[in-house]
């Protein structure tokens, strides 16, 4: 059964804090898996959330790129890796696996990196259990509302 985490609706006004209360919720989670339509809010969110991360690197779309690595310093001063990927443009699991992004998957199963993870969709055999399914509905034209349920684990 998958659990109930986080429900919030925000707009671009208060994302910030929206993307705040969504790591201090969720922050010991290592595979996040971000659906939701074209244009409903996935790379803006991440963005945001790198932003309060202060990620060193620039944050943008891994749309043609595929896998996009940030870094940021966790509490102790311990170096933090992200992986901020795009399966949109992959057919199946198996060209996923081709890119790569079983690596990342598995890096981060072992506490080693954080998956982010647009259109999880195209190869969900790869998500490793315990991950978190965040689904983004736009319901108004700034206002989007997001559930976040924890799968497996
Ligand atoms: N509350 C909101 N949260 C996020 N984006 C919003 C919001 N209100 C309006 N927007 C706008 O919606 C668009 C979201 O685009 P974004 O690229 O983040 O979507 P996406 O889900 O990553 O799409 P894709 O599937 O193409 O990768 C942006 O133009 C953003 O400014
Ligand atoms: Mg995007």
């Amino acid at each position: 059964m998958d659990d109930l985490l986080l429900k919030i609706s925000y707009t671009l006004t208060d994302i910030d804090k929206a993307a705040i209360q969504f790591w201090d919720k969720l922050h010991n989670y290592r595979i996040f898996a971000f659906s939701g339509d074209l244009g409903a809010g996935k790379t803006t969110f991440i963005h945001k959330l790198c932003d309060h991360l202060q990620v060193q690197d620039a944050v943008s779309s891994p749309t043609f790129a595929l896998i996009n690595e940030y870094h940021f310093t966790g509490p102790a001063g311990v170096d933090k890796m992200i992986y901020h990927l795009d399966w949109y443009r992959l057919r199946d699991t198996a060209e996923a696996i081709n890119a790569g992004m079983e690596d990342c998957i598995s890096q981060a199963g072992k506490g080693a990196a954080y998956c982010f993870i647009e259109w999880p969709e195209k190869a969900m055999e790869l998500l490793q259990k315990p991950y978190l399914w965040i689904s983004i509905e736009t319901t108004g034209i700034f206002e989007r509302e997001m559930t976040v349920k924890k799968v497996g684990g």
